[in-house]
């Protein structure tokens, strides 16, 4: 266990400078936040720390700049997103590297929040440089990370400055997602169902390892299902398949029985475009000259039902391809019998990344017990592997 801000609560912060890592890493489109929804997750850390006088000093990286100042990747519209949300102006620190940005941070009143610019684009966030971490760690009294998104990546942001500033703790939102990625799901409420789904077998496997002998069912979709098919001896069509996995699905088929469940039949179509004929059928039914697209209706049921039954849930990605409409309806499937299943109490998890972002399209992200900010982050948690982000953090 790692120590959280809660741990910090009765010590004097008044005036401390608050260091806090946080994953700003949005899309943006036209100069804007397209989708602001890893700001907002940070609030409540940002809110805690002012309300106890803090001034609270914000890195984070912004897509992937390759260590120059490239205007495109630059955080001054997130900065601009954060002065909306928080409804009071941020100042932006432009170079960590400079005395003058030590002079900024020393200069802010208790509760101002300062952004300092996208950390990436000095070469040294990525090596995990230490002279640019003693950069960073000149910006802070404390450090907090909240960047849950980020902590699978040993950088001078992530890492290496939280082995400089101390206290260094985890922030309420790597709190919230530490405890229902990781405690929830090793020691979950039963039955316990994951649901895995997206186009590799390939980038799913060690998760799929992972949690075998923890759940009592995976069922399991999107591309990902026909490499079981093919693992089953079934025609595929033009399906995405994965060949030289169809031996590691047929392997694990066998050792784990019923416990991994594969669709019953698919959508399938000539190519995955909307407005294209579509047709179901059964997997053992799927012709040559097509590829499968999503799991069909009667999958859809038999899945929604596991799903109602459980008490533990988790899923992460896509039953089909869920950015081309009727392809999403598979995914859709998925989202709407969690909410089901969160309003019997079940404990709902998504586990970030594309099936996070079909949960917010549908506007359902509340109706679950927790929906994750990570992607490749989640994944490589829910593997079993350490965060380096994490693991720099002090003990509790
Ligand atoms: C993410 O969006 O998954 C994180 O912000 C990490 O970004 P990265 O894959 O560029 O390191």
């Amino acid at each position: 266990m790692k120590r959280t801000l809660s741990a910090l609560e009765g010590q004097p912060l008044e005036g401390e400078r608050a260091l806090v890592r946080v994953d700003f890493n949005v899309p943006l489109k036209d100069g804007r936040v397209a989708d602001a929804t890893r700001i907002t997750a940070t609030l409540p850390t940002i809110a805690w720390l002012r309300g106890r006088g803090c001034r609270v000093i914000l890195l984070s990286h912004l897509g992937r700049p390759n260590g120059s100042r490239d205007p495109k990747y630059s955080l001054r519209p997130v900065a601009a997103e954060l002065e909306r949300q928080l409804g009071s102006p941020v100042t932006f620190i432009e170079d960590p590297t400079t005395p003058e940005a030590e002079q900024q941070s020393r200069h802010l009143k208790r509760g101002q929040v300062a952004l300092v610019e996208n950390t990436r684009f000095w070469s040294g966030e990525e090596t995990n440089d230490p002279a640019l971490a003693a950069s960073f760690a000149r910006l802070g009294d404390i450090f907090v990370n909240d960047a849950f998104g980020t902590a699978h990546r040993a950088h001078a942001s992530t890492e290496g400055v939280a082995r400089l500033v101390k206290p260094a703790v985890a922030g309420l939102l790597m709190q919230r997602e530490l405890e229902y990625l990781g405690t929830a799901l090793s020691n979950p409420k039963r039955p316990f169902v994951a649901i895995l789904g997206g186009a590799k077998i390939s980038g799913k496997i060690d998760v799929i390892e992972a949690m075998l002998p923890k759940v009592d069912e995976i069922l399991i979709g999107g591309a990902m299902a026909c490499t079981f098919f093919a693992a089953m001896g079934l025609e595929i069509g033009k399906s995405l398949v994965e060949r030289d996995k169809v031996e590691l699905a047929r392997d694990l088929i066998a050792r784990a029985g019923k416990k991994i469940v594969v669709p019953v039949g698919a959508v399938v179509a000539a190519e995955a475009k909307p407005g294209v004929r579509t047709t179901s059928v059964a997997r053992d039914a799927i012709p040559r000259d097509q590829a499968v697209f999503d799991i069909d209706q009667r999958t859809r049921d038999d899945y929604a039902a596991r799903i109602r039954r459980a008490k533990t849930v988790l899923w992460n990605g896509p039953m089909g391809v869920a950015e081309v409409p009727p392809f999403d309806q598979g995914t859709l499937s998925i989202a709407k019998a969690m909410v089901e299943a969160t309003g019997r109490g079940a404990t709902t998890v998504v586990g970030g990344g594309d099936s996070a972002a079909a949960v917010a399209t549908a506007g359902i992200q509340d109706r679950m017990s927790h929906v994750s900010t990570g992607g490749g982050a989640s994944l490589e948690f829910l593997e079993g592997k350490t965060l380096p982000g994490v693991a720099a953090l002090d003990d509790a």
